[in-house]
C-alpha cells in the first residue's frame, strides 16, 4: 500500500507530496499508519529517498480530543478514528485541513475557531431547570472536540470572513440556553455570523466525529428569533 501525504516544512515553505510505501497491519488506524512510518530507524519515501520525519498532532488517540483532524482520501477525519480497512484502492492521500494556515506538514493553526468564540463571549454556565428538555441537545453540543473538521468541509466557511460556521451555531445555542432564554446579544451574533451566511448544506453534521446535530441547534436559534 502507497502512502502519499502532503508536505511542508514550515508556514512560508513551498508544499510537495511525498510517497512512503506501508505493509503493516490492515486493520490499523491512519494514526496508526503515520506512527509506522515515523518510528522507522531511517525514513525512507518510497523511491528510497531519505525523508524527514512527518510532522502530525494527536493527544488521546481515542476520538475524544480532534487533535489528529486532517485530510484522508479527500474526506475531512480524525487519524485516529479512520481505518486503513475501511479506505478504498491501494493509496492512502493524507493532507491537512485545507482552511488553516499550515505550521508544518499535516499541523495546522486552529487558533481562529478560539478567537471566534472569544469575540463574541461564548461560555459554559450552568444548566437551568427551566430549560430541562434542551439539556440532552446542550449534552450533545457540549463534546464538540473543536477540531474544525465541520469547518473544512462547510462550503460557506472561509477563514477570515464574517461566517464562523457550524460549531459556532452549536455552540450559540448552548450560550442561549444556558442565559434562561435571556440572551439576546448571542441571538444578534448568531444571527450576524452564522445565519446570514449558511445555505444549510448540512455537510459539517456529515464529518462531525461526535456526531452534533447542527440542525437541531439551528431550529432551537431560529425558533428562537
Ligand atoms: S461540531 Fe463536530 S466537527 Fe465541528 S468542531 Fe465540533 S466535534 Fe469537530
Ligand atoms: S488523537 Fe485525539 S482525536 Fe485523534
Amino acid at each position: 500500500m502507497k502512502v502519499k501525504i502532503k508536505r511542508q516544512q514550515h508556514p512560508g515553505a513551498e508544499p510537495y507530496w511525498q510517497t512512503f510505501d506501508y505493509d503493516g497491519d490492515g486493520n490499523a488506524s491512519v494514526a496508526a499508519v503515520l506512527d509506522y512510518i515515523n518510528y522507522r530507524d531511517d525514513i525512507v519515501d518510497s523511491d528510497g529517498n531519505a525523508a524527514e520525519r512527518i510532522s502530525w498532532e494527536c493527544s488521546c488517540l481515542q476520538g475524544m480530543c480532534g487533535g489528529c483532524a486532517m485530510v484522508i482520501n479527500n474526506v475531512p477525519r480524525l487519524a485516529c478514528d479512520t481505518f486503513v480497512r475501511d479506505l478504498k484502492g491501494s493509496v492512502i492521500t493524507i493532507e491537512p485541513l485545507r482552511k488553516f494556515p499550515v505550521i508544518c506538514d499535516l499541523v495546522v493553526d486552529r487558533g481562529i475557531i478560539q478567537e471566534n468564540l472569544r469575540k463574541i463571549n461564548t461560555y459554559i454556565g450552568e444548566y437551568h431547570k427551566e430549560t430541562e428538555k434542551d439539556h440532552e441537545l446542550e449534552y450533545q453540543i457540549g463534546r464538540c472536540l473543536k477540531c474544525g473538521l465541520c469547518l473544512e468541509a462547510c462550503p460557506n466557511y472561509v477563514k477570515g470572513e464574517n461566517f464562523y460556521g457550524p460549531l459556532f451555531a452549536n455552540d450559540s445555542f448552548f450560550v442561549f440556553s444556558r442565559s434562561k432564554g435571556s440572551g439576546k446579544q448571542i441571538k444578534t451574533d448568531y444571527n450576524e455570523h452564522f445565519a446570514k451566511g449558511c445555505s444549510k448544506s448540512l455537510a459539517c453534521e456529515k464529518v462531525c466525529p461526535m456526531n452534533i446535530s447542527t440542525l437541531a441547534a439551528m431550529a432551537k436559534m431560529n425558533r428562537n428569533h
